[in-house]
């Protein structure tokens, strides 16, 4: 069964041919960060334009390196939300195009529930329950996943996402967009105990979680040391990154012993971050929980795990009609 996968959310023009929702074939995206670096953060009027003139090659480029034609295809799956309302009409307008030309079913697919399935696409697929920390530019959330296709939110972010964060804090420190990689990058070199920025802690027992609180303090950092020499902003980067890091972690072990859950599901953007991976990957250990985490590419947005996710919601049965629409705020 080859499906189609087709994602145009946020500021990643991406199509794949996955095969059996498991075998990636290609997967091709087109980045827009060379568009959006200027102004420091995605600007969605720019991001629409650009889906539009690059979804087409995207998608014939995808199919070109599958080997396979349009009418080779068993199905069409889009990523019908969350997203930027105009990023998404792109992805669905061109996804019901080809589903009505090639007579082929067509399933809309939830962004987050994709990230999710971005492990299935890698060897060994983690068993169900487990619970995934989804972790990008737009959420930060934890789901608790007790058979397939079916999520409980068990804790979220109460402001900001920890992407956002990562990409606002960059902002600040003068280093460019998309903030993540280059926070990561600069870290490297600075004192991750070198500033001591808060933790943010919930009163209640929510599993939830606060990233606005460390980004005023960043900021108000800066404002009163500034000029910054480089080994400050290194420190900087380090402090914020480890903070953020903690409680990450934190709250999903914490969420994972209270719900006795032994696999955690690391995906989204922000899990393509090395000390987050590794500082999970060491709790989890100490506690006897394994953790999966998709490989870098499959972290980011990407087209073959909106196809993987679209494969599982095809075989229950799912369709979607060709008056199908996006749904910027739909939840998981
Ligand atoms: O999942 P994604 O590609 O797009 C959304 O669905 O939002 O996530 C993008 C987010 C951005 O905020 C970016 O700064 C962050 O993921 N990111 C990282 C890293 N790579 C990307 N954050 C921290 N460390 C990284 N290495
Ligand atoms: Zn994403």
């Amino acid at each position: 069964m080859n499906v189609l996968g087709i994602e145009s959310s946020c500021d990643e023009t991406a199509a794949a041919v996955v095969a059996d929702g498991r075998r990636i074939l290609s997967s091709v995206v087109a980045s827009q960060d060379a568009v959006h670096a200027p102004y420091g953060g995605v600007v969605p009027e720019l991001a629409s334009r650009r889906h539009v003139e690059v979804i087409v090659p995207v998608v014939e480029r995808a199919l070109a390196d599958a080997g396979v034609k349009l009418g080779d295809l068993d199905a069409i799956a889009v990523t019908q939300g969350p997203g930027l309302v105009g990023s998404l009409l792109v992805g669905c307008s061109l996804a019901k195009a080809l589903a009505w030309v090639t007579a082929r079913p067509l399933v809309g697919v939830n962004h987050l529930e994709g990230h999710i399935f971005a492990v299935f696409l890698e060897p060994p697929a983690p068993e169900y329950p487990f619970l995934a920390l989804v972790v990008s530019g737009g959420h930060t959330a934890l789901y608790h996943a007790p058979a397939p296709l079916r999520y409980e939110l068990v804790g979220q972010t109460r402001d900001d996402a920890a992407g956002e964060a990562f990409d606002k804090v960059a902002k600040l420190l003068g280093l460019g967009y998309p903030g993540g990689p280059a926070i990561e990058r600069t870290a490297r070199s600075g004192d991750p105990a070198g500033v001591p920025f808060p933790l943010a802690q919930m009163t209640d027992q929510r599993a939830d979680f606060s990233f606005s609180g460390i980004k005023t303090s960043v900021s108000l950092h800066v404002r009163c040391h500034a000029p910054l020499a480089a080994a400050a902003v290194a420190d900087i980067a380090a402090s914020f990154q480890a903070t953020v890091v903690k409680m990450l972690v934190r709250q999903t072990v914490k969420a994972a012993a209270r719900l006795a859950v032994k696999r955690v599901v690391l995906t989204g953007g922000v899990a393509a971050n090395t000390a987050l991976r590794a500082a999970l990957a060491a709790e989890a250990a100490e506690r006897g929980i394994t953790v999966h985490v998709p490989s870098m590419r499959l972290c980011t947005d990407n087209a073959a795990m909106i196809a993987a996710a679209g494969t599982a919601r095809l075989a229950a049965g799912e369709r979607a009609a060709l008056t199908m629409n996006a749904i910027p705020d739909l939840a998981l």
